[in-house]
């Protein structure tokens, strides 16, 4: 591959993903298209290697705009989402636009450029909640809020993509990912920069209940770099990170290394429709050479430490709309 478009990549996991490539692959250009919404920011790419990457501003809900963008690219890997549940039971309007439509727009536009290979990002939360043991690429979504329910509808719109037109797709399911540049509104980093400032960190419904996957970052890249090399086009594949922990451990752990007292936890009212279990197995990625290589421990003594050197990024972005959110969010919770 010579070059790829990177939809999504001023985000989260996308600016990891496109500096990880970038090293990875020396030869490899990238094109990185993002909307640059609330969670899209310039900052997260600022020490890329720029003789190789572009950016463009766009909306993969606008067809024109991405097919634009797609054209001679030798695949393109699509993070673009509303990505956070909390907000998607705000008010879901964006997350049908960009993980319903702008899905189906990418790969229409793959359809038409014959794109070798698309790439789509997806996430365990389309199995909904377990209970015990773990889903396969074979269980049936059953999705549990506005978010993970426009993630699966955008799945399908693909799956049948495939299956009609033969658009080579390829779907990951990663589970829940932290690292460095983290929006920080999801639990890791909103509890990293509340400690650090001595406020509150609200736990829903007791933290004793909900159980997530942890997944460091550069793990998830790694594994959906396997799934875009060597997966086969109308699959699946799971990226599990094996660390499944109470959202009470993750907390107590959130203090010990910043160094504060349990005084911070605020129990808080539960999430409308909140999954207790996501668990996954992640054994058919495995068999393609990729396998999770960082320890939980380390890698949440690396990204607390991350975030505590890294005040002028997260910084900036508690402000004003951030500010605004969380006052909707969590006053009179
Ligand atoms: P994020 O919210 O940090 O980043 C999303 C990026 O997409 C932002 O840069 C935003 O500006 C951009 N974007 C949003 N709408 C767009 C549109 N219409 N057109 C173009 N760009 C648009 O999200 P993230 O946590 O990095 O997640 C990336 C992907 O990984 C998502 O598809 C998400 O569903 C999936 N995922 C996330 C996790 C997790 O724990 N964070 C786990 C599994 C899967
Ligand atoms: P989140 O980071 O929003 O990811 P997801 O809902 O996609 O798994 O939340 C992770 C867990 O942390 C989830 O069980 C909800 C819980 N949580 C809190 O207890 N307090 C909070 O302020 C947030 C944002 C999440």
């Amino acid at each position: 591959m010579k070059r790829i478009v990177v939809t999504g990549g001023a985000g989260f996991i996308g600016s990891n993903f496109v500096r990880y490539m970038l090293e990875a692959y020396p030869e490899l250009e990238i094109v990185t298209f993002d909307k640059l919404t609330y969670a899209g920011n310039l900052d997260n790419l600022k020490d890329v290697d720029e003789a190789r990457h572009t950016f463009i501003q766009g909306d993969i809900a606008d067809k024109a705009a991405i097919k634009a963008a797609m054209e001679g690219c030798d695949a393109i890997a699509n993070f673009a989402a509303g990505s956070h549940v909390d907000r998607s039971i705000m008010g879901a309007d964006d997350f049908i636009a960009t993980n319903v439509t702008g899905v189906y727009n990418i790969c229409e536009a793959a359809r038409e450029l014959g794109t070798p290979r698309v790439l789509l990002v997806s996430t365990d939360e389309v199995y909904g909640s377990i209970d015990e043991g773990s889903f396969t690429e074979a269980s049936p979504p059953r999705p549990g809020n506005p978010y993970s329910a426009s993630k699966a509808g955008g799945e399908l719109i693909a799956l049948a993509h495939f299956n009609t037109f033969g658009t080579p797709i390829i779907i990951t399911r990663g589970s829940n990912t932290y690292g460095p540049y983290q929006y920080p509104e999801k639990v890791l980093p909103l509890f990293v920069t509340n400690a650090l400032d001595d406020e509150p960190l609200p736990l829903y419904s007791g933290g004793e209940n909900n159980v997530r996957d942890w997944l460091y970052v550069e793990d998830h890249c790694r594994g959906i770099d396997t799934a875009l090399r060597k997966g086969r086009p109308g699959e699946i594949y799971n990226i599990a990170g094996g660390n499944e922990r109470r959202n009470m451990v993750l907390t107590r752990k959130i203090l010990e290394l910043t160094g504060k007292g349990e005084e911070l936890i605020q129990f808080v009212k539960d999430r409308p429709g909140h999954d207790r279990r996501y668990s996954i197995d992640a054994a058919k990625l495995k068999a393609l050479g990729w396998a999770p290589r960082m320890d939980w421990d380390e890698g949440m003594a690396l990204t607390v430490r991350w975030y505590r050197d890294n005040e002028w990024w997260w910084r900036k972005i508690k402000t004003g709309e951030f500010l605004e959110y969380y006052r909707k969010q969590y006053h009179e919770r």
